[in-house]
């Protein structure tokens, strides 16, 4: 691969997001933004009031006598089928005979005007009887009520181990949910064209399944079904799966009406009535030797999957295998408990359950820390995945690329960790209501979807006479820079500026058949399939510059927006133009497999991640312990991402993501009432981070000259979910602080998310 440094915007080059000052000036056209059609309906949804209920009757009569009203929809209103689940066969479009969360749609109305529709939403009656939900994890485990069969990552055997042990530790943690909080909330506008036809904008991470979701609703065949997506305002997971249900709503009124429809939820039903990350309650067991070597494990984890599947068991999947963290572990046993709840179906959200994986082995570490008065830093380097016999994870994967030492090692150094640990130490002694904090997070964070299938990619390139490109993948953007990313891995192949890339909507119809844009691996999929189908035109516009030349096909270069044959060259643009006379294709299909990868699902075994990408933060923080409120003062993070594809968008994404992982441990707090309706549902109950809980010294250090071992994308790593796990640091440190008001003679009790009242809560328990 020659060197891009002559061209604008190939790969390895900070070159900003190719929407950067359309976001700011308001250019780039989100789904509400775009012109709206003549008949256009808006839609309003009536969402069941009651957790847990029957439905014994619905009455749509004086609503679809209501002013302007198009449409009204129910269940029985579904010509194909009323099941919309990503995974099992489990989620309905619309509830038909009972409600199991408040919140769940029921009737969707479609009128000439948002209000109207609104307004019709109140006249249709429904009868309930109510029943009596089931609102806790707690509850729901001890009834043993699940969305499918639990599952169990185990290696060894961690009774034997633990019982056999020098020392043996019980605990239990907990931490909360997030919602996503995208700024576009869930938005789907769906025109019906010729014969069934149906053209779906959606904002979506997964346009492959809301086609399959519109098709199974509509009860009409795949190639009936067209979604595009140019961008979303953000999906974090959000977007994954929940899309589905917006779009197919608005598909069934379109088809209904006949006319364009859209389906744009507010932000207050968009918090009522879609999936959030799943909270979880933890209870761990481990045992230890003197060293504090862990001889084994025993983590429980039961999750709030809310009223049906949709993805937790893939979610819970990666939290058992990621429970293990950076740490060999040679005899566990991880359970994860799928708990059925009367509240809204959990879902992917950014880190898809390895944040709390890693949230209870951190916990276990720190407890083992204190039980033998040693050093944090000591447990975990003891415990680090190492050479052979001790470089397998639970679930059987061999861990080759390890660098987990060295990071950390470094950014003790060069975040000062002991010096910073003295100085607070100081600190504390003289501030009576002021107590500082530190820690340092490690994350080992495994790359490629669990299920083996979503590992795949396509593309589609074409060359136009005059040297433009055209560019479509199967990849979405929703902030992340993705589009831009691609675009530089195809200006590089053709060696032209990136401004000759036109980047295109996603849409099914260009690219069909294709995973979500999630698990971080947006870049290795997409960039790998848009790069095979450049190589593929730039093979034969060689062949064709050879012929013209009389050179071998070999000594053909593309450079500097020019093809060459020695001292000889011709502009990019001439080339193509040659191709099309000599009567060759300019266009090309790409596509991409995740090589070396397999998972058993039902052992819950294999080698399921082409490679894991490493990372460390080191933050400081302090609490005020009259009022439990706290800050974090400093942040060192140190991330691995191969050979970046654009440090400045990665350095976006690690910051973001970090922010992100921020609010989920201190400020965001989702609370239901005592018949499981949420009370959270809007910015002034729902504390998402500001500006200024951003660290004030904020210090982020992408690892250098360290390309992937395995061949990625040029040989770059993913980087959109790990660095949110780096937001550990902060919760760590709080506890850290806690524990230092009472010299850590207590191990506190803390939880996620750690808000005032629970700084508070853990204070006074110690
Ligand atoms: N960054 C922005 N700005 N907006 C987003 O919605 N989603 C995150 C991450 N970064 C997100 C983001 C999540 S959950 C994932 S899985 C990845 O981006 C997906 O994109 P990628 O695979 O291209 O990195
Ligand atoms: N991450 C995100 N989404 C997914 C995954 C994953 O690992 N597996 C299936 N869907
Ligand atoms: Mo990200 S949670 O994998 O969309």
């Amino acid at each position: 691969m020659s060197s891009s440094e002559e061209i604008k915007g190939g790969v390895h080059k900070t070159t900003s997001h190719d929407s950067a000052r359309k976001h700011v000036n308001g250019a780039a056209i989100f789904i509400d933004d775009m012109p709206s059609f003549p008949d256009t309906q808006e839609a309003a949804l009536l969402l069941s009031p009651y957790a847990h209920a029957k439905i014994l009757e619905i009455d749509i009569t004086q609503a679809l006598a209501s002013l302007g009203v198009s449409a009204v929809i129910t269940a029985k209103g579904i010509p194909g089928k009323n099941d919309i689940a990503p995974v099992f066969s489990d989620e309905p479009v619309l509830a038909s005979q009972i409600v199991e969360y408040a919140g769940q749609p029921i009737v969707a109305i479609s009128a000439d005007s948002y209000d109207n529709a609104f307004a019709a939403i109140k006249k249709v009656k429904v009868v309930y009887e109510e029943l009596i939900p089931v609102l806790t994890i707690q509850e729901a485990w001890d009834k043993e009520q699940f969305t499918y069969e639990p599952a169990k990552v185990e290696t060894g055997n961690a009774v034997e181990a633990i019982k056999a042990a020098d020392f043996v530790l019980n605990g239990e943690v907990s931490c909360g949910g997030q919602d996503h909080f995208y700024l576009e909330s869930q938005i789907a506008l769906a025109i019906p064209e010729e014969d069934q036809a149906m053209l779906v904008y959606s904002s979506t991470q997964h346009p492959t399944e809301v086609q399959h979701g519109v098709s199974n609703v509509l009860g009409i065949p795949q190639n009936d079904v067209t979604v595009e997506v140019r961008r979303m305002g953000g999906g974090f997971g959000g977007k994954e799966s929940q899309s589905t249900i917006i779009a197919a709503i608005a598909a069934l009124l379109a088809e209904h009406c006949r006319t364009p429809v859209k389906v744009r939820l507010r932000r207050d039903v968009d918090m009522i009535a879609t999936g959030k990350r799943h909270d979880f309650l933890f209870k761990y067991q481990v045992g230890f030797n003197e060293a504090g070597e862990i001889g084994g494990a025993i983590i429980d984890m039961a999750a709030r999957s809310g009223n049906v599947a949709d993805l937790s068991a893939g979610v819970l999947g990666r939290a058992l295998c990621h429970a293990d963290n950076a740490y060999f572990i040679p005899n566990a046993l991880f359970r994860a408990w799928p708990c059925k709840t009367n509240t809204v179906s959990n879902t992917a959200f950014r880190g898809f359950g390895s944040p709390q994986g890693m949230l209870v082995i951190e916990t276990i570490i720190e407890h083992i820390a204190h039980e033998l008065k040693r050093p944090v830093e000591d447990i975990r380097s003891i415990n680090w995945y190492g050479e052979k016999n001790r470089n397998v994870t639970p679930y059987g994967q061999t861990v080759t690329d390890n660098i987990m030492a060295q990071i950390v090692d470094r950014l003790e150094v060069e975040g000062h960790l002991h010096e910073r640990r003295m100085a607070i130490e100081e600190y504390n002694r003289t501030h009576k209501t002021l107590k500082k904090g530190i820690a340092l997070m490690p994350v080992k964070f495994g790359i490629s979807f669990n299920a083996v299938p979503l590992n795949q990619a396509g593309a589609l390139v074409h060359v136009y006479t005059d040297g433009s490109v055209h560019l479509n993948h199967g990849g979405t953007e929703m902030g992340q820079g993705l589009f831009t990313k691609v675009a530089q891995v195809v200006s590089s192949v053709f060696q032209i500026d990136i401004d000759h890339v036109k980047i295109s909507s996603t849409r099914t119809d260009k690219v069909p058949n294709t995973g979500p844009t999630a698990a971080s691996a947006g870049s290795d999929l997409n960039g790998m399939a848009a790069f095979n189908a450049a190589e593929e035109i730039k093979g034969r516009m060689k062949q064709v510059a050879a012929s013209h030349f009389g050179v071998e096909t070999d000594s053909i270069e593309f450079r500097q927006n020019r093809v060459y044959a020695g001292n000889e060259s011709l502009k990019f643009s001439e080339v193509a133009e040659l191709t099309w006379s000599s009567r060759i294709s300019l266009s090309a299909t790409g596509y991409y497999q995740t090589p070396d990868i397999h998972w058993d699902g039902k052992s819950m075994s294999g080698s399921p991640f082409y490679y894991y990408t490493y990372g460390a933060s080191i933050s400081e923080v302090v609490i005020d312990t009259l009022t439990g409120e706290s800050r974090v003062l400093a942040t060192d993070i140190l991330q691995d991402v191969g050979s970046s594809l654009n440090p400045g968008i990665d350095l976006g994404q690690i910051e973001g993501a970090f922010v992100q992982g921020l609010g989920w441990l201190t400020s965001e707090e989702l609370v239901w009432d005592q018949d499981g309706r949420l009370m959270t549902h809007g910015p002034s109950t729902y504390k998402i981070p500001g500006s200024r809980d951003v660290p004030p010294r904020f210090k982020v250090h992408i690892l250098e000259d360290t390309p992937n071992t395995v061949p990625t994308i040029y040989r770059s790593k993913a980087v959109g979910e790990p660095p949110l796990m780096l937001a550990l640091s902060v919760w760590l440190a709080i506890r850290d602080a806690v524990a230092r008001t009472r010299d850590y003679k207590v191990f506190p009790k803390l939880n996620a998310p750690a808000t005032p009242e629970a700084i508070l809560m853990a204070l006074d328990a110690m």
